[in-house]
């Protein structure tokens, strides 16, 4: 025990966080207090030796971006471990008490080395993998000075319309917050102060992905019902289940009430229900938007709801330290509350071990190491959603001596393989799918024809005098991700055309989509003989496509958003409520498909492709669905048992799913919500049996005052390998 007569309470790392927190807060001057409230680039000061002084004064509580760009999606200089390192310096050798700087950055999906987006993340079904994903990432980060980072992005989304759905799990609430806990768990380790980890930041609280029409930063308006039992789902499993540290508001407004307003989310919801203990970020600038958002009187009024509401830290814009001492001076806020606000932000740096561990020893060796890259290219496999295959897939020996044309506007493409987060790599590190499918031809002694020109009627002479065409097509990762919205959701423009004068060659082809998220493509869905979605997955993008077109790896990846036959249905998803007018047969014009989706005036609303689906290089049989009890008190369990069977003639892997129906509640409930998901790998002809257990969590629902409720009644269970199960065997709470 070190002498406490000479080391202050907060400085001794071998007293309880509590104590050193209030011991650090009583010591601090408001000025002081309010410095911690701040995050910024940096560059705000004007110049380096101005945020230097600041430094000095304890005016900086966190530095977002560190790389003095503004964080988004161009980050050009890299990062400098000796700046960070010089200006941390300054700030705990400095200042008057030596409280460190947290720095934050986008680490989305991978740094260094780029991991698939988000959304194709979630498509593996895999949150051991996500686990790992983000374990490296956290690695590399931390290695070059990050201490934080905002993600995982957990916003649950039904418009595809909107850019920023690759940034999240996709539609389904269950399997969102498998994939936050599983990304938060991999950011922060078993320990928030290893060397290797990084605090983790559950985003955009909440109900950003319901902007409406897929509007970037437009209102939501979202019933209290929906807010419980989808938006807020995966924040209460990142929080409770995954132990967040911290939390960043949202944008938009719900209800008229923008998130860094609203002491819904930020009391009642976060800290009060869920007894969150970490601190709150704003996104950037959104504590003085709610004066735009028409919701505050002005700037400064602004402060106090967002104060009130319970922001600890202002990301960018420099309203707290401008306001809250006049705001405490007119007693429209109080210093119980800056001080409450304070403790978060110092709960989280002395928990990630910042006192103790305020500089960083670059460590090169953690960066693109070798287990790094076959992880991210082993993701990226198990990511790749196959939507079609006639047998084409995969390439088999039979191919050797035969020309292949790789045609299509993203064969030659490298920074838009890493989507639209990656800020730590430059595109002259990824490699083109054309590199990649040139080595692997010649490696496999098939032909590969491939064209430098961009001009489509050269490469199309190239597809008619080949045997098989790959056609990769998809979008830029600057048509995803924030600030980025479309009224349409196709291909970009031209590439259905493209489709189909492949399909005129005659040649057998196979048609690869590249991009954030699964574009219907109807063209591929008609004609071409295998429609494989490769996502936007990072730096091994290229090779991993390979060792899924030539079979080295399986593509497992299962849809974590439903592909729509056309824009026009969106939003589209498998998790709806029942319409009325159900089977009401004098109402001819409104009936329910057998699997829910409605038929309307000879206009079937059916999707291209469902939730959940997605295909491999065999084939499977679920059946034997049954359950172990037909009736249950509240509190106790059932387990739904099934056999899975390998049928095909390969090794291969099944994501074998378990939907429930709750048959009559209170409320109308979703005709099916996904409970539970088990990723089975067989070799040919072997079974096994699967089986999930189902109890509160999956048969309780919340009411529009966001209680809890598990109402006895009947309740069905399916098992199988999409969305479109049937939940029929049946059994009761009693
Ligand atoms: C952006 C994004 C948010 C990101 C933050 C910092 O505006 O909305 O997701 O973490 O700014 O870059």
């Amino acid at each position: 025990m070190s002498d406490v007569s000479t080391v202050p309470v907060y400085k001794d790392s071998q007293m309880p966080v509590e104590r050193r927190v209030a011991d650090l807060v009583s010591r601090m001057t408001l000025k002081e207090k309010i410095g911690q409230m701040v995050q910024c680039t940096g560059a705000e000061f004007g110049d380096e030796k101005a945020y230097e002084d600041a430094l000095r004064e304890g005016m900086v509580g966190s530095r977002i971006g560190c790389d003095s760009q503004w964080a988004g999606n161009e980050g050009s200089r890299g990062i400098s471990v000796e700046e960070l390192n010089l200006h941390q310096r300054i700030a705990v050798e400095e200042s008057r008490l030596g409280i460190p700087v947290i720095n934050g950055r986008d680490i989305i999906h991978g740094h260094r080395t780029v991991m698939p987006v988000p959304l194709a993340q979630a498509a593996s079904f895999d949150p051991e993998e996500v686990r790992r994903s983000a374990r490296l990432a956290a690695s590399e980060a931390s290695a070059e000075g990050i201490h934080w980072t905002f993600a995982p992005m957990m916003d649950i989304c039904r418009n595809p319309k909107w850019g920023r759905v690759i940034e999240g799990f996709g539609e389904d609430p269950y399997l969102a917050e498998e994939m936050a806990v599983a990304m938060v768990k991999g950011f922060q380790g078993d320990d928030m102060s290893a060397p290797d980890s990084i605090v983790a930041c559950a985003k955009h609280f909440a109900g950003y992905g319901y902007c409406e029409g897929g509007r970037d930063y437009d209102a939501s308006e979202i019933t209290s019902g929906t807010f419980h039992n989808v938006v807020l789902r995966p924040f209460k499993a990142a929080v409770m289940r995954g132990g967040v540290g911290t939390v960043m508001t949202s944008f938009q407004s719900n209800g008229g009430i923008p998130s860094s307003a609203s002491g819904f989310l930020l009391r009642r919801m976060l800290r009060e229900t869920w007894g969150f203990r970490g601190f709150v970020v704003s996104d950037w600038g959104a504590v003085g938007e709610i004066e735009f958002h028409g919701a505050c009187q002005d700037a400064k009024d602004a402060v106090r709801a967002a104060v009130n509401a319970g922001v600890n830290m202002e990301m960018i814009r420099s309203l707290y330290p401008r306001y809250i001492e006049a705001l405490i001076n007119e007693r429209r806020i109080s210093e119980e509350t800056i001080d409450e606000l304070v403790s978060g932000i110092l709960r989280i740096k002395f928990m990630c071990g910042l006192f103790e561990h305020p500089y960083t020893e670059a460590d090169p060796s953690r960066i693109r190491s070798a287990e790094t890259l076959a992880a991210s290219r082993r993701q990226a496999a198990h990511c790749m959603v196959l939507a079609k295959n006639n047998g084409i897939l995969p390439f088999s020996d039979s191919l050797k001596g035969k020309r292949v044309a790789l045609i299509g506007p993203m064969v030659h493409e490298r920074g838009p393989l890493g989507g639209s987060w990656n800020l730590g790599s430059p595109g002259h590190e990824f490699r083109t799918i054309g590199e990649a499918f040139a080595e692997e031809a010649e490696k496999r002694g098939v032909s590969a024809a491939i064209t430098d020109s961009a001009l489509w009627d050269e490469q199309l002479r190239f597809a008619n005098r080949c045997d098989v065409v790959v056609l990769c097509v998809g979008e830029h990762s600057n048509s995803t991700g924030e600030t980025h919205a479309s009224a349409r959701y196709r291909l970009p423009v031209g590439q259905d055309e493209l489709v189909d004068a492949v399909r005129r060659t005659g040649r057998p082809f196979v048609v690869v989509c590249v991009s954030g998220r699964p574009f219907p493509i109807p063209g591929a869905r008609d004609h071409a003989d295998a429609l494989l979605y490769a996502w936007h997955c990072g730096t091994e993008t290229a090779n991993a496509l390979m060792d899924v077109l030539f079979g080295e790896q399986e593509p497992s990846g299962r849809l974590p958003i439903t592909v729509p036959e056309h824009e026009g249905q969106i939003p589209i998803y498998y998790g709806r409520k029942m319409p009325g007018k159900v089977n009401d047969w004098e109402n001819r014009n409104a009936n329910l498909y057998d699997d829910g989706w409605p038929y309307y005036n000879g206009e079937d609303f059916l999707p291209m492709y469902p939730f959940g689906f997605g295909l491999g290089y065999t084939t499977f049989d679920v059946s034997g669905i049954c359950v172990d009890k037909t009736e249950i008190p509240a509190w106790d369990t059932v387990t739904v048992r099934s056999r899975l069977i390998n049928t095909g003639s390969r090794r291969g892997t099944a994501v074998v799913q378990c939907y429930l129906t709750d048959v009559r509640a209170s409320v109308s409930r979703p005709m099916k919500e996904l409970v539970g998901f088990r990723k089975v790998t067989l070799d040919p002809g072997c079974e096994s049996i699967v089986e999930f257990e189902l109890n509160e969590e999956a048969m309780g629902f919340y009411d529009a005052d966001g209680n809890r409720l598990l109402e006895s009644g009947e309740f069905r269970v399916g098992v199988g390998l999409d969305s479109t199960v049937r939940p029929s065997v049946p059994f009761f709470v009693r």
